[in-house]
C-alpha cells in the first residue's frame, strides 16, 4: 500500500507534484509534494521501528486534521503495523474504550486543533483518558497549534519534531500479503461496545483507488477535496488512501465549515480551483441556510463533479447543492457505502440519469438487493433489508477479536448475504433509496452512534438509574438524541441536572452526541428478557400506534 500509494510515484512526473494541501480555518496552508511526503513517511517509519513497532502492532492516533497524521499512518503502512485512528472529536470515554479493545501500546497524539476560531485542547483529554490505559507505553506529542500551553513532556512522552530528527529520509516496504491487516477502525455497533473493523491490504486497496477513479472520474489536472474526517472511514479511503493511490492532489481542512465566515468552504475551492468535492448532506444542510449569498461571492466555476455521502441527501438539499455550487452543470454523486465496506457500493457515476434523494444503482461489479426477514427479494417498490449478494474487494475482514459477532452481525441473520444493516427500497427503474438504519443506531450529521453507547454515558451519571435513547429527527443535523430518563429519589430534571447531563454525556462521548431533547419517565418499555423497546418509544414520542405489544413486559 506504503509502496503504490507513496513510493512509486516519486520516478514519475508527479514527483513535486502536491500530494497533500493543507489548509485550515485560519487561512493558513502547507504543502507536502509526493517526494516531501515520501520522506516524511520513510523518516518517522524509521522512528516508529526504532521504538520496536514491528508488522502486525496497532498504533494509535488521535490527531487533527493534520499532516502528521496522514504521515503516521502512512508510516505504520509502510512498516506492517495497523493503525487505529480515533477520531478527535470522540472524548474521554469514547477514546479509553477504543484504546483498551485494541491494546495499543503506542498512541500519537497533539496539543490541540482549530475548530470555530478556538483551539480544543486534545492533550488533556488524551491526558485523562491515558489514565485509564494501561497498555500504553508511549505516547507521541505533535506539536500542531503554538498556543496552548503543554506541561513539560514526562515519563512514556515524546515529541513527534524530536523523534524523527535525524531519522534517514529512506525506508523499505514491508512486503505485506494481500489478506494482512491494514488498519482497524473502530465503529458504532447496536451493543454498547464499539467494534473495531478490520480491513485488509490487497481488496481495500483495488477497490478505493477503482471507486474513486469511476465515481470522481479522477484526472492528472484533479484538485480533490474531501470534507471528512480522517478519523472516520470515509477519511481513510477517499481523503488519504484513494487520492495518493491515484496519484491525486488531495486537500486536507482543518476547521469548521463556516468559519470566520460562512463563505469558508466556498472561498477555498475558489482559491484552489477544487475541481471534484466530496461532502455531507449535514454540510449542505447547514450552509444551506444562508442562502446563496455566499456561493455567488466565489467563482466556483471550476468544480466539476460533486458528492455525498452518510446518510440519505433530502431533494431540497441536493437541489440547493446541484444550484448553488455545482451551478446546474456538475452532476452529484450520492455514494452509499459503510465503515465495513470500505469502498462505494452503491453510486451513480458521473454519466448516469440522477434522481434527487437516490444513491442510484450497484456500481459495476457490486450486486445489491432489497429482501424480506428470510432472504426473499420484495417486490419493487417495497421496502425491506438492504443486502450485498456478493463479495466486493474492499469488504471488511472481521471484528476485531471477535468472529463470532462479525458472523451474527452481518452474515447468519439472512443466510448466503451480507446485510447491511439499512433498509432501502428499489424503484421501477432499479434505483436504490435508502430509507434509514434497521438497527439502533444513530446518525448525529451523518456520524454514526449507537443508542446503548448513549444510554451507558447517561447511566454512568449519578442521577440517572436508567436511559433509554432514540433518534429525533433534526432538520439539519438528520437525527438528535432523544433520552428518556429514569432519576434516583431526590433528582428532578431540572436546569442545572440538564446541563450536567449534556456536559456528563459530551465528556464521555464528544460532540458527535448532540443531545435534543430530554424526558423524565417512571418506567421503560421492556421484553421479557429486559430488552428495551426502543420502537415503542420512536413511535409514541412521533404520536403514531404503537403496533405490536405481545412482546412487552412492562
Ligand atoms: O445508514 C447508511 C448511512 O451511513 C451508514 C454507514 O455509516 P458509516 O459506517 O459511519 O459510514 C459513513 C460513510 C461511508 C449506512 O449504513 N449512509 C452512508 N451513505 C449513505 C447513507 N445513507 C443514505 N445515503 C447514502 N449515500
Amino acid at each position: 500500500m506504503a509502496y503504490n500509494a507513496v513510493d512509486r510515484w516519486i520516478n514519475t512526473e508527479k514527483r513535486n507534484q502536491v500530494a497533500i494541501l493543507y489548509v485550515n480555518e485560519r487561512g493558513e496552508e502547507k504543502k507536502l509534494s509526493y517526494y516531501e511526503l515520501y520522506r516524511e513517511v520513510n523518516k518517522m517509519a524509521n522512528a516508529l521501528k526504532n521504538l520496536g513497532v514491528k508488522k502486525g502492532d496497532a498504533v494509535s492516533m488521535y490527531l487533527p486534521m493534520c499532516p502528521e497524521l496522514i504521515i503516521s499512518m502512512l508510516a505504520c503502512t509502510k512498516i506492517g503495523a495497523v493503525h487505529s485512528v480515533v477520531y478527535s472529536g470522540l472524548s474521554v470515554g469514547a477514546f479509553v474504550e477504543r484504546m483498551n479493545n485494541a491494546k495499543v501500546k503506542i498512541l500519537i497524539t497533539a496539543d490541540g486543533t482549530y475548530r470555530r476560531g478556538k483551539i480544543i485542547n486534545l492533550k488533556k483529554i488524551s491526558d485523562e483518558a491515558m489514565l485509564q490505559c494501561p497498555t500504553v507505553e508511549t505516547v507521541i506529542v505533535v506539536k500542531h497549534t503554538d498556543e496552548i500551553e503543554m506541561k513539560e513532556l514526562r515519563g512514556k512522552e515524546l515529541s513527534y519534531d524530536k523523534l524523527i530528527e535525524g531519522e534517514p529520509g529512506e525506508c523499505e516496504c514491508e512486503p505485506m500479503d494481500a489478506e494482512d491487516p491494514l488498519f482497524l477502525l473502530y465503529t458504532s455497533g447496536s451493543t454498547g461496545k464499539p467494534k473495531g473493523i478490520v480491513h485488509t491490504t490487497g481488496g481495500y486497496m483495488v477497490g478505493v483507488s477503482t471507486t474513486l477513479k469511476n465515481i470522481f472520474d479522477i484526472q492528472p489536472d484533479d484538485t480533490y477535496w474531501c470534507t471528512a474526517d480522517i478519523g472516520w472511514i470515509t477519511g481513510h479511503s477517499y481523503v488519504i488512501y484513494g487520492p495518493l493511490l491515484l496519484g491525486t492532489t488531495t486537500v486536507v481542512y482543518e476547521g469548521a465549515p463556516d468559519y470566520p465566515d460562512p463563505g469558508a468552504w466556498w472561498k477555498i475551492i475558489e482559491k484552489y480551483g477544487i475541481t471534484k468535492f466530496y461532502t455531507a448532506p449535514t454540510a449542505i444542510r447547514h450552509l444551506m441556510r444562508f442562502g446563496d449569498k455566499y456561493t455567488r461571492i466565489y467563482n466556483l466555476s471550476t468544480l466539476r463533479i460533486l458528492g455525498t455521502v452518510g446518510e440519505t441527501i433530502n431533494p431540497e438539499a441536493w437541489m440547493w447543492f446541484y444550484k448553488n455550487v455545482g451551478k446546474e452543470k456538475t452532476p452529484i454523486m450520492d455514494t452509499w457505502w459503510q465503515t465495513e465496506t470500505g469502498m462505494h457500493l452503491i453510486s451513480p457515476l458521473p454519466s448516469a440519469y440522477l434522481k434527487p434523494g437516490s444513491a442510484t444503482k450497484p456500481v459495476p461489479g457490486v450486486f445489491a438487493d432489497v429482501v424480506d426477514e428470510k432472504g426473499n427479494s420484495v417486490p419493487l417498490g417495497t421496502g425491506g433489508h438492504l443486502v450485498i449478494t456478493k463479495p466486493w474487494p474492499a469488504m471488511f475482514r472481521t471484528l476485531y477479536e471477535d468472529e463470532e459477532k462479525f458472523k451474527d452481525v452481518y452474515w447468519n441473520d439472512i443466510p448466503g448475504v451480507y446485510k447491511a444493516g439499512d433498509m432501502a427500497r428499489k424503484d421501477k427503474d432499479g434505483y436504490f433509496w435508502i430509507q434509514g438504519r434497521s438497527d439502533d443506531i444513530l446518525k448525529i450529521a451523518g456520524h454514526r452512534i449507537g443508542t446503548s453507547e448513549v444510554e451507558s454515558a447517561f447511566v454512568s451519571h449519578p442521577a440517572v438509574v436508567e436511559a433509554a435513547v432514540i433518534g429525533k429527527a433534526d432538520p439539519i443535523k438528520g437525527e438528535v438524541i432523544k433520552a428518556f430518563l429514569i432519576l434516583k429519589e431526590g433528582y428532578q430534571l431540572k436546569t442545572k441536572l440538564i446541563e450536567e447531563l449534556n456536559a456528563h454525556v459530551r465528556y464521555e462521548l464528544g460532540p458527535v452526541a448532540v443531545i435534543g431533547e430530554l424526558e423524565e419517565v417512571d418506567s421503560l418499555p421492556k421484553t421479557r428478557s429486559g430488552k428495551i423497546m426502543r420502537r415503542i418509544l420512536r413511535a409514541r414520542d412521533k404520536g403514531e400506534d404503537v403496533g405490536d405489544t405481545s412482546t412487552l413486559e412492562e
